[in-house]
């Protein structure tokens, strides 16, 4: 059972030479775009951009950033909704991400200050802008207000500061949505974000639309998870909620369901299956890291993605009979979301030059890479999605079965949790790709740790030439300073 793949990432007749010379123990074979066939096709070119860029590398390429949206717009059309999407800049820090969802025709969503200014400063005007940073210091609140980027509030004591700041001005009213936190059941995980539908009514009722510095544009919500029926209960309290603040005056308009949006990473669901059946199978010492079972891993192979996924969400069944679709369109609401790791698909790869072959003293084999961890992590336990070797022409070592280590001086410190077997070994200066890392697992969790410098990002164009992103040029290990920050 294979999902169906795009056109344009239907395997080449190269794809098991690129593949060879590495593979996970059981194997997750990773989805490859057309640029990085080309790229790890070149070893030259990629020994060459470790040498001037540093290692490990990331490398963008944003062609598919428009194809993913365009999946998600297209089931939205097909439904009668309009759809307007926001990408999620916290998922990949590169400048040429927010060039490349504003050619493609989107807004940016922003969770951070300096997410904020960066993407204003860029010229993206501030109502393509959606503020849903978690925590939103005053300096934050001021820019966006000042800017007329939409903020969503996520309770209220946030909403108490900006009713602060905006208290007495004569400016127009400034656009805000409110973050319902969904009720918690068996399949809805409770969550820290957000305020229940009561306390936004509550809140709601006390304000005069006509007068209210305030105007409440939309109901926004974020799950955690990817699960359609627990998305559909949550945008079902979502228009009741909408339906409740209709009824005091106020005038929502859009219905914004966040991020969390769907995709994969592997190309067969069978593998994804015979992992997860090697990983439990009982006695065997397993394919992870002395055995340690994985506890909370992303889905890498899902059967709905993107559209698949959205066209089922907005044929799902809303309390009143409707589907998500009609009563969208009933209540005449845009419906918003914020994709980030889904429409990142395929935009990026990361690079690590091998610099030892080295063993654990009971004798594991570890092939040792100028990277550290934290610089293809995300929240996941582990990025299950097999690297690939380019050989760059040294002396390989006896095949073998190995783990990727990196520089943090930590027992522990694995750049993948899983055993790798390398069928014609490895050679110093040889060049280890991890596939499709731009979703998160370049940036979110990224330290400088030991003074080792943070990766560097460049941008591959339509001509196979490369560039350092702009954001490089934008220490962001630069520390808090009030002159600029405060
Ligand atoms: C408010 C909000 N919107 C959007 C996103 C993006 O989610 P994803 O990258 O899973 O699509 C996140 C991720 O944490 C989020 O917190």
């Amino acid at each position: 059972m294979t999902t169906p793949l795009p056109a344009d990432d239907t395997p080449t007749p190269d794809d098991a030479a690129l593949r060879s010379g590495c593979a996970g123990a059981p194997p997750l074979t990773a989805r490859l775009e057309p640029w990085m066939r080309e790229l790890l096709a070149d070893p030259a070119t990629c020994a060459g951009l470790l040498e001037t860029y540093g290692s490990p590398l990331n490398v963008h390429e944003f062609s598919a950033l428009a194809r993913n949206a365009a999946e998600l717009t297209a089931a939205a059309t097909e439904a009668g909704v309009d759809l307007r999407i926001f990408v999620a800049r916290k998922a990949n820090k590169t400048l040429e991400l927010v060039s490349s969802a504003r050619e493609a025709g989107h807004g940016i969503d922003v969770g951070s200050h300096r997410e904020l200014d960066q993407v204003l400063d860029l010229g993206v005007p501030a109502e393509e802008v959606v503020v849903t940073a978690a925590i939103k210091p005053r300096p934050l609140l001021q820019r966006a207000l000042g800017s007329g980027s939409l903020l969503v509030l996520d309770n209220l004591d946030e909403a108490a500061a900006v009713d602060a700041l905006v208290a007495g001005t004569a400016a127009p009213q400034h656009p805000v949505a409110v973050r319902l936190a969904p009720r918690p059941d068996q399949a809805l995980a409770p969550t820290r974000f957000g305020e229940s539908a009561a306390t936004w009514r509550d809140w709601a009722a006390r304000r005069d639309a006509a007068q209210d510095p305030l105007r409440i544009d939309g109901v926004h919500f974020h799950l955690h998870g990817y699960d359609v029926r627990t998305r559909a209960a949550a945008l079902d309290e979502a228009l009741e909620l909408v339906d409740a603040l209709r009824g005091q005056g106020h005038h929502p308009r859009f219905l914004d369901i966040g991020g969390g949006i769907p995709m994969s990473y592997l190309e067969d669901a069978e593998q994804w299956a015979a992992f997860w059946e090697a990983h439990d199978a009982p006695g065997a010492t397993g394919p992870t890291w002395r055995g340690e079972p994985l506890r909370q891993v992303y889905p890498y192979h899902q059967q709905l993605v993107r559209g698949s996924w959205l066209r089922r969400l907005l044929a799902e069944r809303t309390s009143s009979g409707s589907s998500v679709a009609e009563a969208l369109r009933e209540r005449g609401l845009e419906l918003r979301c914020e994709p980030g790791r889904s429409v990142l698909d395929g935009c990026g790869m990361t690079l690590a030059r091998v610099v030892q072959r080295t063993a654990t003293s009971d004798g594991q084999a570890l092939v040792g890479l100028e990277m550290n961890r934290t610089q293809c992590r995300s929240t996941s336990d582990d990025f299950l999605v097999d690297p690939l070797l380019v050989r760059t022409g040294g002396t390989p070592s006896e095949p073998f079965d190995a783990f990727l280590v990196g520089a943090y001086c930590i027992e522990a410190e694995l750049i993948q949790r899983r055993r790798v077997r390398f069928p014609g070994g490895v050679a110093i200066g040889d060049v280890i790709a991890l596939p499709n890392t731009a979703g998160y697992l370049m940036h979110i969790l990224e330290s400088a740790s030991h003074q080792i410098p943070l990766a560097s990002n460049v941008v591959r164009t339509a001509t196979g030439e490369h560039h350092r992103d702009r954001i490089d040029a934008v220490s962001p290990l630069r520390p808090w300073d009030p002159a600029r920050d405060g």
